[in-house]
């Protein structure tokens, strides 16, 4: 089974106006009509709008960082899945570790919102990871089970096999301290399995798993070249163009 490699940039809560569409524009005009892997930018809600209109018809597309799961309604601040999709997102990226750390998001909040961006026909990227303290008390596999189970509680067989899981251990992320390509495959050969017993072997084939943490051109090549590592989730390196062009042309 053949995962094409999707490269998504979350510009967290960085950028203004005008350097978040020129970052866009940028990575639209490198990566060319017909670029060899999947590729996603992630800017902050507020820019949804105005990437979108420069990324609209060219291969590179969109994702929301978070959405709130209920349809319109009296929810302050917040945004849905439809408002999303009507901006042109495809992507949302689910229960990243700083929402998990600062918001307090749960595993089954974040189960909500995956039905929520399924419903509204958005490809969630639910993130998942250990912090390093977990990771020397040799409960990083515990810690991934158990995020994994509760964020995908309820889903079916049928829509398991289109999201994408993307690892990301918590001591990597902005850290510069990269996981070995070997740490990293070997959480990700223990999710596919994990997903095996979840669904079915095919579908556990079909799910795309990318790792996040501090990846960089220097390092990418080699993470991306891991049997069972599906992409790339990258942050500071995904506001330079150069950089984030650098992880799109790593991989193999
Ligand atoms: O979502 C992206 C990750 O948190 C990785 O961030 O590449 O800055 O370490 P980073």
């Amino acid at each position: 089974m053949t995962r094409r490699i999707l490269i998504a940039g979350n510009w967290k809560m960085n950028t203004r106006s005008a350097d978040a569409a020129s970052l866009a524009k940028g990575i639209v005009d490198a990566v060319g009509k017909s670029p060899a892997v999947e590729i996603a930018l992630c800017p902050p809600s507020v820019y949804l709008a105005s990437v979108s209109e420069v990324t609209a018809g060219t291969p590179v597309e969109l994702g929301a960082q978070n959405l709130y799961a209920a349809d319109d309604g009296a929810f302050t601040g917040e945004v849905n899945a439809a408002m999303l999709t009507d901006v042109g997102c495809q992507f949302v990226i689910l229960g990243h570790s700083e929402r998990r750390q600062l918001m307090g998001e749960t595993d089954a909040c974040v189960s909500k919102k995956l039905h929520a961006a399924l419903a509204g026909n958005l490809i969630p990227i639910v993130c998942v990871g250990e912090t390093l303290e977990q990771r020397e008390t040799n409960e990083t596999e515990a810690v991934i089970e158990s995020q994994i189970r509760g964020s995908l509680e309820g889903l079916d067989e049928a829509r398991a096999a289109g999201i994408v899981i993307a690892y990301e251990p918590v001591w990597a992320i902005g850290t510069g301290k990269v996981a070995s390509k070997e740490q990293a495959e070997a959480v990700h050969a223990f999710i596919r399995d994990l997903l095996g017993k979840m669904f079915t072997p095919g579908v556990a084939e079909q799910i795309r798993i990318q790792y996040g943490g501090s990846v960089k051109p220097g390092n990418a090549a080699e993470l991306l070249s891991q049997p069972n590592i599906d992409g790339a989730l990258v942050g500071g390196a995904s506001l330079k163009v150069e950089d984030f062009v650098g992880i799109i042309t790593a991989a193999p």
